[in-house]
């Protein structure tokens, strides 16, 4: 019996089967509430049904409430309801999970008497990835299932358990075959059609007696992580609720503080921060059915600090790669470091020895450019020089394959320059990664003026195959990610000629939300790397002095910080002195700043660049900016990145500001904020041609 749109009954052997059909994930929209409602009322009034599955169809079970409907108005019977009416079905109800449970999703599964899953199921309430925490009686009823401890790691981190795991914590009942999953639930609860029922509600058995000092200690674990963010807090005080109140007044604090993490920026932010991931993948003039270019055997060009930690990426989703150096000494320490790498994930635990040596032996070192010849994709990643990279893709021309897809992780060099080496521009592309490598998220896709959309299409699929967010960008200097944030280098280091002192300028970024200060992470990288050269430095800037007094940064025990044999920081009198003097010479005014003073110095200029790529039409859309910061630059997600955080704060006060401190407002930004428009959800209308400065 069809029940409503997404919903379908059927009626067999005594057994009711109620089946969700909502692409793509079986969101717990309007339609499926409705047809839980009406399916469950149906299921219970019919003599004939002794016991009810729930299952879906699809890919998925259901993965939560619906994100969408979250900021329009309610319609469709309320979820507490329609949970209410599950658990106090008269007839024991099983749910039937493959994919995945999340969210709204295992709330319901909580509801059931029984969940049974398959293999290769996951279960979570990853709501705190939303600013959110589980708000339909998951942070009640989880912790009555699994304990209070592994309650608050599933919803504080956020991280979804296997079906494996599920069963040995109690979450899951039994562990179905791969493709029997609804036979099998059947067969489950037909086994238990007798069987006395206890709801989730009632038991305490889990969390009776709980040791209050478990809130404190995980809270201090997780200190550094949670910081910031407002849903983790919310989260342990709901637990602590669901060990110290009855069920009813759980519920109750539960709903108190989910409406207040519901109403506040930061869940804003993050709810927005979703749709911006997954939004990046969608380039609109690429159409959906492009041939599919595939990519089989990668080669890597350099096995330096990029190099090594590209070919890992390959490695790891089982992908041949050919790495091509230009002498034995250099290649023999890449693979090394790519060896080392690898063992320190095996001294962690998370990958055993043999896995070790099969991605090892997926790795063809060479010395020879004609080794590259079989490849589907070369990502060159040499020095950052462009004869150097011209000459390269001028003999990879000559050797790669005609369809070969051929890459450059260029930071900051043109790639139409590099594309217009080769006689086939169309198949030049700019992948440009984030160090490290093999860890960092963000991908930069670099769409020249010539890039064969095919070859566009294909980047973007090949950095999602290994895990990367993609994000394209048009040729301009530094591309999305590095470009906006050079004026907060640049805006950094004027400010520490006018009084803050480097630490002080970190610490505010630090409390802001960036994983590191401007000045820590110069030291990290090194100052001698961020252009100096030795043979015209003339002490006209502070970096330039810190650089010839051998201070270059962590690797020289000093920089703007001193640092002890262990790398620990401390803030470097030297260096200070070094800034007074250099103020006093140049007679720059000193005077005290606030921290949000700071804060505008820094970051209104990042904003007003983003504006700029807005309007050049290097990025499609202002939420590319914000995913591209986030995930390239560790800018603080629960400001959303730097352009939804901008609509916080208000364009027309950034403008103001801007101009106050001597920088021109973009048009784009200014025109913004006299019509009173939002810039995160600006779609770039420029042209989409070549961007040359
Ligand atoms: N609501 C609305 N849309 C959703 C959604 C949700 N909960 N989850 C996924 N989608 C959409 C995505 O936006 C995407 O749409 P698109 O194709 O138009 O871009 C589509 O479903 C597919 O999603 P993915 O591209 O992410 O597909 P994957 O297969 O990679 O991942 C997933 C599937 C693991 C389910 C992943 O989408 C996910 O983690 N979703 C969010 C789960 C979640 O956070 N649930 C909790 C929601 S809040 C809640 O339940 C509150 C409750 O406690 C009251
Ligand atoms: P690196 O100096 O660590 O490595 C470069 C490697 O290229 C060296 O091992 C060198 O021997 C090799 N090489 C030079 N000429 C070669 C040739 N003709 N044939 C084969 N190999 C050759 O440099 P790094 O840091 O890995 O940078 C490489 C590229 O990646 C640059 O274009 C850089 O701008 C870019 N990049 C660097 C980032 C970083 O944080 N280091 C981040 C993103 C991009």
């Amino acid at each position: 019996m069809q029940i409503n749109s997404v919903a379908q009954l059927d009626v067999a052997g005594g057994i009711a089967t109620l089946t969700l059909d909502s692409p793509p994930v079986n969101a717990l929209s309007a339609a499926v509430r409705d047809g839980l409602d009406q399916g469950f009322r149906a299921a219970i009034e019919d003599e004939a049904v002794q016991g009810i599955v729930l299952i879906c169809a699809g890919r998925t079970f259901i993965a939560g409430a619906d994100i969408s409907e979250f900021d329009k108005a309610p319609t469709g019977a309320p979820l507490h309801d329609v949970l209410a009416l599950i658990e106090g079905s008269p007839k024991p109800v099983v749910a039937a999970i493959h994919g995945t449970a999340l969210g709204g999703g295992l709330e319901t599964a909580l509801v059931c008497d029984y969940r049974v899953a398959t293999p290769s199921a996951k279960l979570g309430l990853p709501e705190v990835a939303l600013g959110l925490l589980p708000g339909a009686g998951g942070t009640q009823r989880l912790p009555r299932v699994v304990g209070a401890e592994a309650a608050l790691e599933m919803m504080a981190i956020g991280k979804p358990v296997r079906a494996k795991d599920a069963l040995a914590m109690g979450l899951v009942d039994a562990i179905t075959g791969e493709e029997t999953l609804h036979a099998d639930a059947v067969a489950f609860l037909k086994a238990r059609l007798d069987t006395p029922r206890t709801r989730i509600r009632d038991r305490t058995d889990r969390i009776a007696g709980q040791d209050p000092a478990l809130f404190h200690a995980f809270r201090a674990k997780h200190a550094r992580a949670f910081k910031g963010f407002k849903a983790p807090e919310n989260i342990i005080k709901a637990v602590e609720a669901a060990v110290t109140l009855p069920f009813d007044a759980g519920m109750k604090r539960e709903a108190e503080l989910f409406w207040e993490l519901f109403r506040s920026r930061e869940s804003a932010a993050q709810r927005y921060f979703f749709f911006a991931e997954r939004q990046t993948a969608k380039v609109p003039d690429l159409a959906a059915d492009l041939p599919e270019i595939p990519v089989r055997r990668v080669g890597v060009i350099g096995a330096g600090t990029m190099g090594g930690g590209i070919a890992m990426n390959f490695l790891n989703v089982g992908l041949p790669v050919t790495i091509v150096e230009q002498a034995q000494e250099a290649l023999d320490r890449g693979v090394a470091t790519i060896r080392r790498n690898y063992q320190v994930t095996v001294d962690k635990g998370r990958m055993t020895a043999e896995q070790l040596e099969q991605r090892m032996a997926l790795l063809t070192p060479s010395l020879e450019f004609e080794a590259l010849s079989a490849v589907d994709l070369v990502i060159e990643a040499v020095f950052e020089k462009l004869s150097l990279k011209q000459e390269i893709f001028a003999r990879l021309d000559k050797v790669a394959k005609p369809d070969a897809i051929l890459a450059t992780n260029t930071s900051f060099l043109d790639v139409d320059a590099i594309a217009a080496a080769t006689g086939r521009p169309e198949s030049v592309v700019g992948m440009h990664f984030f160090s490290p490598a093999n860890v960092m998220k963000l991908l930069e896709v670099v769409r020249g003026a010539e890039t064969d959309p095919q070859v566009v299409a294909a980047a973007m699929a090949i950095g999602r195959r290994i895990g990367k967010v993609a994000v394209l960008s048009r040729v301009c200097d530094g591309f999305i990610a590095n470009r906006m944030m050079a004026p907060r280098m640049a805006a950094a280091q004027a400010l520490i000629l006018e009084g803050p002192l480097p630490w002080e300028v970190d610490q505010v970024m630090l409390d802001y939300g960036f994983p590191m200060g401007p000045f820590a992470m110069l030291d990290l990288v090194g100052l001698d790397v961020i252009g100096w050269d030795a043979a015209t430095s003339s002490s006209s800037s502070v970096v330039e002095i810190l650089c010839e007094m051998g201070r270059w940064g962590q690797k020289k025990g000093g920089g703007y910080y001193d640092y002890d044999e262990k790398r620990r920081a401390a803030p470097s009198p030297i260096a200070e002195q070094v800034i007074r003097d250099f103020a006093a010479k140049t007679g720059v005014a000193q005077r005290q700043f606030s921290d949000a003073e700071i804060v505008a110095r820094l970051l209104y200029p990042v904003v007003n660049e983003g504006a700029k790529i807005l309007e050049e039409g290097v990025a499609i859309r202002a939420s590319d900016v914000d995913v591209a910061l986030v995930y390239g630059y560790g800018w603080p997600v629960f400001t959303g990145g730097p352009l939804f955080w901008a609509d916080g704060v208000g364009l027309a006060k950034i403008a103001d500001a801007l101009e106050e401190m001597g920088h021109t407002p973009s048009p784009l930004l200014r025109a913004l904020a006299e019509q009173g428009k939002p810039i995160h959800q600006y779609r770039s209308v420029a042209p989409v041609g070549r961007v040359v400065e």
